[in-house]
């Protein structure tokens, strides 16, 4: 429901759960009053704007020293006018060079249903209704759109903002946030995702404190040193109690988020693309709009924030057929090969894994070109016809003819100099005039900016998937960018490299999508370093991390379910000793952890011994019983002890609860453990395992009592009956228990 207040001039977009307060004030400017759990709804809240005067805050009115700038809590804050904390844009006029302007409140329009843009990734949808404020600046004419969205049923809000040049100046947007908020205090810690190659999204919390901190990225992606996403809780939310605001950009490029805490205790959150490499020049009537951010309140703890979004990222932004459906059991050859495989070992490992139950084969970096190392052929996207003798072509026939379904890696982005690509069109590089080049995986990144590179690449990918039978691809992308500029641009346009590169990889992702709607697309980027919200509209799916080892898996796994849905997470049961961490654990551990997502191995089953191999087809078939459950239902975090990791999964019919206890190290003789569940019906529950019956009210304020973990060897015939050693042994243990409502 979205409600304009004409006497109040107050806008009230609310639904049964959230309610979300702009005002436009006095000066023309807006302010927002309130963002959180519902509210009844009436004429006039202005009382929750205490207008007061402060020596040295700058007033906008003479002889009115109490309306002041500095003092009010906006909605989407300008530079330079009285308000000092960090502006939500900057607009430079070109004629000028000044950056001061003075966006008013002209007019307001609603739009039900949301559609999807092709350009840019976008929440969409039927049960959204949209609030267009528009806002004018006399001097130079220009426009401001914010958009507000708001679902039907969910506690979420999405917003934008567009510029538009109406005016005869050339103006240059220097800084275009997506979002920007002002909370009335300051008491919450905030949440962020962070970590490195091979250990991403790890949970950090902190207090917050006056000034101002941020989280974002300049490296081109959004990256795996920070997740673009961010959330301020209350310092008593916990897992499942309690308020907390979240906030996930809808993009993978440069980003920016953070909080601006001023002396008066209120906490501005601000998301969007990085300024520091950011600026577009809008000529007469050209107009820029900026990526979405997806905001949701929850009042009933951590985990019921990241279920909204799962809920909006699977119902709102996935566009792939497959945002639905279990995902295919797979084999990928990656970790069982690298570079070193020719059909004749691929169609072993692929055959073996059809013969345990695996679903799908992908092969991974290095059947085209001449690539048998990472220094060269990117961007020569035919097959190596010495590994692949008939080409990729016949081994995907060959694969699919027995009835599995065949994937196979890109890297469409990527170059190497030992190319052919390179060789023909050396300036399609990202390269600086005159500077030496930076090299990262031995490879170069193609100016995605230029329409003839993405061209060239979509003509060379649509060719090979034509020829093939193709299910799946892996868009891999694994380096950071260096040296930006795009050669094709003026001078002056040089600062929209980053945000142009971006739009050239959604280009080919939109027309690889719309070409070849049936397959399945996973993203990657040497694992996690684009995890976001922008590839998840082209992509359902998402290699996690390159690191396959399940304790890692499992900090992994607890920041990615944080935001992202489970049917989202790329994890595969490995090797072990684990090729990333040399760590050495259980293939029931290994399995149990990589459950948690779309699933699958990659490693060579032809080398387990006959009793793995029967571990293996037990683990699929496990897996396919419950695979819906796990990538379907609802997701919960229970709050886990340090060394303890427990998840909660429950079926969307409430008849199926899934519930994943693990154990990273032993302890010397531990106390007894029990894990209570949570949002259970008050029915009775068979728990598979150990056949016993619960009530759901059992279960959630008792708990079940967990294994009984190792205690010390005593000789058990001198105590029948007594069980000292435990059935928990030693380091690294999972259980996967099964509860079945009556
Ligand atoms: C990246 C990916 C891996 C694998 C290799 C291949 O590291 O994350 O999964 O595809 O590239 O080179």
């Amino acid at each position: 429901m979205i409600k304009f207040h004409e006497k109040s001039k107050t806008f009230h977009l609310y639904n049964e759960h959230i309610s979300y307060l702009i005002a436009v004030e006095a000066n023309g400017q807006l302010s927002n009053l309130y963002f959180g759990k519902q509210i009844k709804d009436k004429e006039d809240y202005s009382y929750l704007m205490t207008k007061r005067s402060v020596i040295l805050a700058p007033c906008s009115f003479h002889n009115n020293l109490s309306f002041t700038p500095e003092l009010l809590r906006h909605e989407y804050p300008d530079y330079g006018r009285g308000d000092y904390k960090t502006p939500a844009f900057i607009l430079e006029d070109k004629s000028t060079c000044s950056e001061v302007s003075a966006f008013k409140y002209d007019s307001y329009k609603i739009i039900k249903g949301k559609e999807k843009l092709s350009y840019q990734p976008s929440v969409f949808g039927t049960d959204i209704n949209t609030l267009e404020i528009t806002l004018k600046d006399d001097l130079t004419n220009a426009t401001l759109v914010l958009a507000y969205s708001i679902f039907d049923n969910k506690s979420s809000i999405v917003r934008s903002a567009k510029f538009i040049n109406n005016g005869k100046n050339e103006l240059n947007l220097k800084k275009a946030l997506s979002m920007s908020i002002d909370f009335y205090d300051k008491d919450f810690d905030f949440i962020q995702l962070d970590g490195a190659w091979s250990r991403e999204r790890h949970i950090n919390i902190n207090s917050i404190t006056t000034g101002v901190h941020t989280i974002g990225s300049t490296r081109g992606s959004s990256s795996a040193m920070h997740n673009p996403f961010f959330a301020l809780k209350r310092q008593t939310t916990n897992e499942n109690n309690g308020e907390v605001y979240g906030f996930s950009l809808v993009y993978s490029g440069n980003f920016i988020a953070g909080v601006d805490v001023d002396n008066y205790d209120v906490t501005r959150a601000f998301m969007g693309i990085h300024p520091d490499t950011f600026s577009w020049n809008l000529k007469s009537n050209e107009e820029f709009l900026t990526p979405e951010v997806i905001m949701v309140y929850s009042d009933k703890g951590i985990s019921n924030m990241s279920q909204t979004f799962h809920n909006v990222i699977k119902n709102n932004l996935i566009t792939s057929k497959y945002a639905h459906t279990p995902r295919p059991i797979l084999i990928n050859n990656w970790e069982a090969t690298y570079f070193d495989f020719n059909e004749k070992s691929i169609l072993d490992i692929a055959m073996q894994a059809k013969e345990l139950g695996v679903e799908m084969f992908v092969l991974d970096d290095g059947w085209f070109g001449k690539r048998n190392d990472d220094t060269s052929s990117l961007g020569d996207w035919y097959s190596d016809k010495i590994k692949l003798p008939d080409g990729v072509e016949a081994l995907s026939k060959k694969i699919t003819d027995s009835g599995m379904k065949f994937g196979l890696w890109f890297e469409p982005e990527m170059c190497n100099i030992e190319s052919e690509l390179y060789k023909n069109h050396p300036d399609w590089i990202i390269s600086t005039p005159g500077r030496d080049l930076t090299y990262g995986r031995n490879q170069l990144v193609l100016d995605f900016s230029n329409k003839d590179v993405v061209d060239f690449i979509y003509n060379s990918m649509e060719k090979v998937i034509s020829n093939s039978k193709i299910d799946y691809i892996k868009w891999d992308m694994n380096r950071n960018i260096t040296e930006s500029y795009a050669k094709n641009l003026p001078k002056e346009n040089q600062k929209e490299f980053f945000h142009r590169y971006i739009l050239g990889v959604y280009d080919l992702f939109n027309r690889l999508t719309t070409k070849f709607p049936n397959i399945l697309f996973e993203a990657c980027a040497s694992g996690g370093n684009r995890f976001d919200c922008g590839m998840l509209y082209y992509a359902p799916q998402i290699w996690a991390s390159d690191n396959t080892d399940a304790i890692e898996r499992l900090s992994v796994l607890s920041g990615t379910s944080m935001v992202y849905p489970i049917s989202s997470i790329g994890s595969h049961v490995s090797a072990c000793p684990n090729h990333q961490l040399r760590r050495t654990t259980s293939l029931k551990m290994r399995a149990d952890v990589a459950m948690i997502g779309t699933f699958g191995y990659e490693l060579n089953l032809n080398i387990l011994s006959d009793e793995e191999k029967k571990t293996v087809v037990e683990q699929i078939e496990f897996f396919k019983e419950y695979r819906e459950v796990i990538q379907t239902g609802d997701f919960y975090r229970l709050d886990s002890k340090p060394n303890y990791f427990y998840y909660q999964i429950v079926s969307k019919d409430k008849n199926t609860v899934l519930l994943f206890a693990y154990k990273v190290l032993a302890t010397a003789n531990p106390g007894m453990k029990k894990v209570r569940l949570v949002n259970l019906l008050d029915d009775t529950y068979t728990c598979i395992n150990n056949k016993k019956e619960y009530y759901g009210s059992e279960l959630e304020n008792f708990g079940l009592e967990l294994e009984v973990e190792f205690t010390g060897l005593l000789p058990a015939k001198n105590y029948p009956g007594v069980s000292y050693s435990g059935s928990d042994i030693g380091d690294f243990t999972s259980q996967v228990y099964v509860f079945k409502r009556k």
